[in-house]
């Protein structure tokens, strides 16, 4: 199948990242929010990116300005109507994405592909809410989108090889590199991510080091990019912990319970880099810039 025209559902930090990567590699793509606001930042940041790419001297001007205009924001899901791939990144909410699958499954073109970023909802339920299970799918990008090589896909129960040939083959060509994944909590990513996570939070509730030793244990003791608090708090403590809770349901298994301290600080407010404090405090509030 051959994908030109992309639709980006969702103009937040995953959807414009991923309407950025889309139009760099020579994809035209419409992105959509039903905020304006919202999709008036997501432009915003797009832009501030690839300026700081021609800074950089990765991008020409004339680059530049060539993927800039491959995007249009639009304000309607009808756009869908001309879309080959769509790809849902709006909140982790099954109500709100069988919602919005159940809409664009008759708006869409019928041999479009409906792709879904979730981080941890089962593909194969989303997948039920519409007419085409077979042409649904998971297509996961990690935070921040135009930096991280991974696309983890998930292939429902239903996903035809067709769909996930043309995934694969669109991952590549977004220049990532795609693993594929059968839906089960977590994918792979979050299943092993969110427990460590998880446990470096217990390290920190029972008492065993600080925030700043801890996160240096796993920098430079396993060099990680960053310590697992300031990820978590990157990340968002909220989505850690409703991460952790689909592990916890959907395995029934109480090695995946979520720290106390994490419940606690998310009630809190404390939801990481985005709150302004987390594990961390943050005098700048954090944009997606
Ligand atoms: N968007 C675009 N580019 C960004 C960016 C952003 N939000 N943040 C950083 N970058 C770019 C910078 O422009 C910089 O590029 P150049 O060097 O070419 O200028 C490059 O990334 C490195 O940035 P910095 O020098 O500012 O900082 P750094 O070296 O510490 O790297 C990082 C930042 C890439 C985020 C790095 O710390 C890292 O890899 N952290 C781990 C990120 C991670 O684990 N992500 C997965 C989260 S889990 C997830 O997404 C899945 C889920 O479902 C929860």
């Amino acid at each position: 199948m051959n994908i030109e025209k992309v639709m980006v559902i969702g103009a937040g930090q995953m959807g414009a990242g991923i309407a950025h990567v889309c139009a760099q590699a020579g994809f035209h793509v419409r992105l959509y929010d039903n905020q304006a606001k919202a999709l008036e930042k997501g432009i915003n940041t797009i832009e501030k990116l690839l300026q700081r790419s021609v800074d950089k001297q990765r991008m020409t001007e004339q680059e530049k300005n060539e993927t800039f205009t491959r995007i249009q924001a639009v304000d309607t899901l009808w756009e869908g109507s001309k879309a080959d791939l769509i790809i849902e990144a709006v909140i982790e909410n099954m109500d709100v994405k069988t919602d919005i699958f159940q809409q664009l499954d008759h708006i869409a073109p019928t041999h479009a592909i409906l792709a879904s970023n979730t981080s941890s909802l089962p593909i194969t339920e989303i997948a039920a809410a519409t007419e085409r299970p077979e042409q649904v799918i998971g297509m996961h990008f990690m935070n921040p989108v135009p930096v991280m090589k991974l696309v983890e896909i998930i292939r429902g129960l239903q996903t035809s090889d067709q769909t996930y040939q043309a995934i694969d083959q669109m991952a590549k060509a977004l220049n990532k590199t795609p693993v594929v994944v059968n839906d089960f909590p977590g994918f792979v990513s979050n299943r092993i991510l969110m427990p460590m996570i998880n446990e470096a939070i217990y390290t920190l509730y029972e008492g065993i080091a600080t925030v700043e030793d801890i996160d240096t244990s796993m920098k430079l003791g396993m060099n990680h990019p960053m310590g697992p608090l300031t990820l978590a708090d990157f990340i968002g403590l909220d989505t850690c912990l409703y991460i952790m809770e689909v592990l916890h349901e959907g395995f029934a298994d109480s090695k995946y319970r979520p720290c106390p301290l994490l419940r606690q600080y998310v009630k809190a407010g404390w939801l990481g880099k985005k709150s302004g404090r987390g594990f961390y405090t943050y005098t700048k509030l954090y944009t997606n810039a």
